[in-house]
């Protein structure tokens, strides 16, 4: 009884007034009409929101020597901006190296839109073992088509992330390149606000080549390397494979908005990321000559230069985990028993 009065003491103000004070109430409103989706994630504002600050934080706190990520926050920034309207879904190519945190940083993304992150059922993450058998393509083909449909029709505001795209087998992206296109519906369906993000390594010579160049040769410092700086490797095609960006699928930058290229690690990004694997298990200052045991396993390159990790930060996390479990056991149950 006393809900329906407060109710109609709402809609009355809801009519008669314009400030924000009812619209807030109306949003409670709202709330009563699904309970669910305070428990359980929904399409609404409240699981799906572009949380900048949080990104950057994260990609600070966990991504070392990446400075061209600043694009990607932007591009992100400005699709997620409510004034703005946006005519296409965003594509976003990460390249590089293995190891230099292109998987990282896309799982850093969807936490920072979705509240379930990569929980998150809008979030959909495709590889290889998707599609394993190369004699299935057409079905595949089909299968990713129907999924990416049913997805944009359930939750407009979906994440697509595809993994190691250079090893999927050719042809499969095919299907979904008018979803990547500027035309806003696709079989009725409007993709415009979904976000796409490929992984690769194509390109990862040329990105390593042209750093080596602009670092040692030109001087200039990782931290202020800027896209336009890559610009030129971009037009030269040298993101692409076979002349479509992944081979078979003709994925040119006409539907890529923003390449983003990951720069291969130096002595002082993988001494942090073995720190960090370190405090991951609560061990914060781990003995030096632990650090350095683990540094020997990593492998320099290229060629006789040895002045770039040949795997990134990758496998550094098991070697981590057996020191401390080693070493440091004692030290972490002494702390959890405080
Ligand atoms: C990412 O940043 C947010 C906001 O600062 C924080 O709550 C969250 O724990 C961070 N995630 C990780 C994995 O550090
Ligand atoms: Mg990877």
């Amino acid at each position: 009884m006393f809900k329906q009065l407060f109710i109609i003491v709402i809609v009355y103000l809801q009519c008669f007034t314009q400030n924000a004070w009812t619209f807030d109430l109306f949003g409670f409103m709202s709330l009563l009409k699904n309970p669910l989706c305070r428990y359980k994630e929904c399409c609404n504002d409240d699981w799906i929101h572009f949380r900048k600050d949080h990104l950057v934080m994260n990609l600070t706190d966990h991504v070392y020597g990446q400075p061209l990520l600043q694009h990607a926050v932007d591009a992100l920034a400005s699709h997620f901006n409510p004034s703005f309207k946006n005519d296409k879904a965003l594509v976003l190519s990460f390249h590089g190296m293995t190891g230099t945190g292109k998987n990282y940083v896309s799982n850093f993304i969807a936490a920072s839109l979705y509240i379930n992150g990569m929980e998150s059922k809008y979030v959909h993450q495709f590889s290889r073992a998707n599609f394993p058998d190369e004699g299935k393509i057409s079905k595949y083909r089909e299968f990713l088509y129907n999924y990416l449909k049913k997805a944009m029709t359930d939750c407009p505001r979906q994440l697509f992330i595809f993994d190691e795209v250079n090893e999927l087998p050719p042809g499969i992206l095919n299907s979904i390149k008018p979803m990547l296109d500027y035309k806003n519906k696709v079989d009725g369906v409007d993709y415009s606000k979904a976000v796409f993000i490929f992984l690769s390594n194509i390109g990862a010579d040329v990105i390593r080549e042209h750093f080596h160049d602009l670092y040692f040769e030109k001087g200039r410092q990782r931290e202020d390397l800027q896209m336009i700086d890559f610009e030129f490797l971009i037009e030269k095609g040298a993101f692409n494979e076979n002349g479509g960006l992944f081979h078979g699928d003709l994925i040119t930058h006409t539907l890529i908005d923003h390449y983003i290229p990951f720069l291969p690690l130096q002595e002082e990004h993988v001494r942090k990321c073995i720190l960090h694997e370190f405090r991951k298990r609560d061990v914060n200052n781990p003995k030096p000559e632990h650090v350095d045991h683990i540094f020997k396993f990593v492998e320099w390159g290229p060629d006789t230069s040895l002045i770039f990790a040949k795997t990134g930060c990758k496998r550094l996390s098991p070697k981590v985990a057996l020191l401390v479990n080693k070493y440091y056991k004692h030290e972490i149950s002494k702390q959890n028993e405080l």
